[in-house]
This record gives C-alpha cells, sequence and structure tokens, in this order.
C-alpha cells in the first residue's frame, strides 16, 4: 500500500517559492529520509503531509485515500520536547493516552509496554524534568506513540545524542518498522541515513533531486572508489608511471609511504589485484591496503556541490 502519495507539490509563502513540483510515493514498512541542507524544505513537505499546512498546488494522498480516523493513524516525534516536566514518567503517559482516546482499560497495558520498550521502566515515577537529555527524547517517543500509529515521522530524532543513545534510537526505530510502522525521519547525519532508511529523498532549495534506495544512490552518484597500499619505502617514480599507464589510470598518486590508486566502482578489483601481484613480485612490502569506498556524504556532494556537515 501506498502510505504517502505527493503529487506535483509546490508551495509559496507570498512571493516565495519553497517547494517546486515535489513528487514522491512512500510504500507501507518504509523508513523514508529526508535529506537535504537547511531551508531545502524537509519540514515545510512534512508539515503540508501532516495537514498542518497546506500547499500552493499539488495533492497529497494518504493511505491511498481511506480518510476515517486519519489522525489516530499518524503520529510526528518533534525534536523539541511535547511532555509535561513536572509530571512523572508514568503519569504523562497516562494523559496522553487518555488525550488520545484510549479506553481506561487499554491505557494501562499500552502505558507498560511502552515503558518497557523503551527502557523508561525504572524512571516511572521519576518527573519528566529530571531525566536526561536522552531519556526525555525516550519519553517523547512514547508520549508520541501512545495511540499506536501507522505512519511515523521523526524530526531529526539523534540531534545532540551520544553516540551509545544513537544506536538505541536506531534500534527503536528498526523495532517500529519490524512491528509494520511506516516511518518518515528528517536527519542531517548521513551514516544514519544510509544505515537505517530503506529509502532516501535528497532535496535542494524546495526541489527533490534523486530518490532511491542508499545502495543504489551510492553506486549510481557516489563516484570512485579509492585503494589505498601501504608500501614500505613507497614507490619509485618510474614504477608509478607503469601503473598508471597499465590501469590507464593518470590520477595515481604516490605520498610518502601511501600509493593511492582510484578506479571506477564498475570496475572489477581484478586490475588491482594484478598490481598488487605487480608490486610484490618488484620486491615491494605491501604492509597494509584498504578500499576507501563512496558514501552517503559523495552522493550529496556529487549532486548538490555542497557538503551536508558544514550545513548543520
Ligand atoms: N512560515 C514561513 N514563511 C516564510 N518562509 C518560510 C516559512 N516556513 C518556512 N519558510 C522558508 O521555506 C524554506 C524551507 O524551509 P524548511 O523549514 O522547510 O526547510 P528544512 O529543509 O526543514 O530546513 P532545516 O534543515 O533547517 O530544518 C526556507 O527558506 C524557509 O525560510
Ligand atoms: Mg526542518
Amino acid at each position: 500500500m501506498k502510505v504517502v502519495s505527493v503529487k506535483n507539490v509546490s508551495k509559496f509563502y507570498g512571493q516565495k517559492q519553497v517547494l517546486d513540483n515535489v513528487s514522491f510515493d512512500i510504500e507501507e514498512k518504509e523508513i523514508f529520509g529526508l535529506l537535504g541542507s537547511n531551508g531545502a524544505g524537509k519540514s515545510t513537505i512534512t508539515s503540508i503531509i501532516l495537514g498542518l499546512e497546506k500547499q500552493s498546488s499539488g495533492n497529497v494522498v494518504l493511505f491511498e485515500g481511506q480518510k476515517k480516523n486519519l489522525k489516530k493513524r499518524i503520529a510526528l516525534v518533534p525534536q523539541s520536547t511535547a511532555f509535561y516536566k513536572d509530571f512523572s514518567v508514568e503519569k504523562n503517559l497516562r494523559f496522553f493516552a487518555s488525550v488520545c482516546g484510549l479506553k481506561s482499560k487499554q491505557i494501562k497495558p499500552r502505558v507498560k509496554f511502552l515503558m518497557s520498550w523503551l527502557s523508561l521502566e525504572p524512571f516511572k515515577d521519576v518527573k519528566a524534568g529530571h531525566l536526561s537529555g536522552g531519556y526525555q527524547r525516550l519519553l517523547n517517543i512514547a508520549c508520541s506513540l501512545v495511540h499506536d500509529p501507522e505512519l511515523i515521522f521523526f524530526d531529526e530524532p539523534t540531534v545532540g545524542l551520544d553516540p551509545k543513545m544513537r544506536q538505541m534510537f536506531w534500534l527503536k526505530i528498526q523495532d517500529l518498522k519490524a512491528a509494520g510502522k511506516t516511518i518518515i525521519i528528517t536527519t542531517h547525519y548521513m551514516d544514519e541515513a544510509e544505515k537505517l532508511c530503506t529509502k532516501l529523498a535528497l532535496m535542494k532549495n524546495g526541489k527533490m533531486l534523486v530518490i532511491g534506495k542508499p545502495r543504489e544512490l551510492i553506486s549510481q552518484y557516489g563516484g570512485i572508489k579509492v585503494m589505498i597500499f601501504n608500501i614500505t619505502g613507497g614507490v619509485k617514480k618510474e614504477d608509478i608511471q607503469k601503473i598508471r599507464t597499465v590501469l590507464n589510470q593518470f590520477t595515481v598518486i604516490s605520498r610518502d609511504e601511501l600509493l593511492f590508486i582510484p578506479f571506477e566502482q564498475e570496475h572489477t578489483f581484478e586490475k588491482v589485484i594484478a598490481v598488487t601481484e605487480w608490486l610484490m613480485k618488484k620486491g615491494y612490502n605491501i604492509s597494509s591496503s584498504i578500499t576507501k569506498e563512496p558514501n552517503l556524504e559523495d552522493v550529496f556532494l556529487n549532486i548538490t556541490g555542497e557538503g551536508m556537515k558544514q550545513q548543520e
């Protein structure tokens, strides 16, 4: 099922166009990553899908047009805290559960489940405002998901979390996918998007640039791989020249004891293996070798001409 279908959506604020003919579909159980630097239009399109903003033109269809109980089927997990700091963890959850219309006999098991799933049980009587930053974010998730929605939006869910907590968030998001949920996530972290998302959309200045699976985008737009050899004593100039000629690759370079051999992704390792054997035959000692694979950061750079990290 197409859980979200966005067709030719544009948005103007006054004269300023912030979305330009954006289209994409999100299938059930997808973890859909919306990427793009500040001002790309990620929050605007998210707000339009959620019905918080109205598009200037185009269409958004949710759940293939089934309109029944729409609000109960959707959740936004905001970046800022959405709970009451003076309420305990459990009281917050009970409060949100009743606001979301859960029947009293449903509330207890749901709250229990959420506290256990998000490791909040030991803190159930602690005031939310006294939790550490990471646990406040977990409580945020719990409060947003009390009604067990099918489509969940996460806005920059891991900003400011330490690596351990980030990993925990990833696992929780994967749990949600395993439970059949559809997830839309905006993030500036490329490693996160690459590991977590089943599909990625890259936006810039209100336009959708590319959409695809992380692996597909990397092989299509990631550019070259680089093989890096560490060779004791370095490689002689004339031998570097020979490697360049044999590989028909004139960007082979040597720096101190390192030899860099770039090659197109579709090329097999065969040539590089041949070079390795040739170097060994010539008496060189290769102490180590690694391959630097292109990643999503490279995709972003190649498509937009700008880095993501500097945008944070
Ligand atoms: N209410 C508004 N009035 C006028 N312009 C707006 C309004 N809301 C957003 N914009 C503009 O729309 C553009 C897209 O903003 P949006 O918040 O969607 O970007 P974003 O991709 O979410 O960025 P970030 O990564 O910083 O969250 C920006 O140029 C922003 O200034
Ligand atoms: Mg935003």
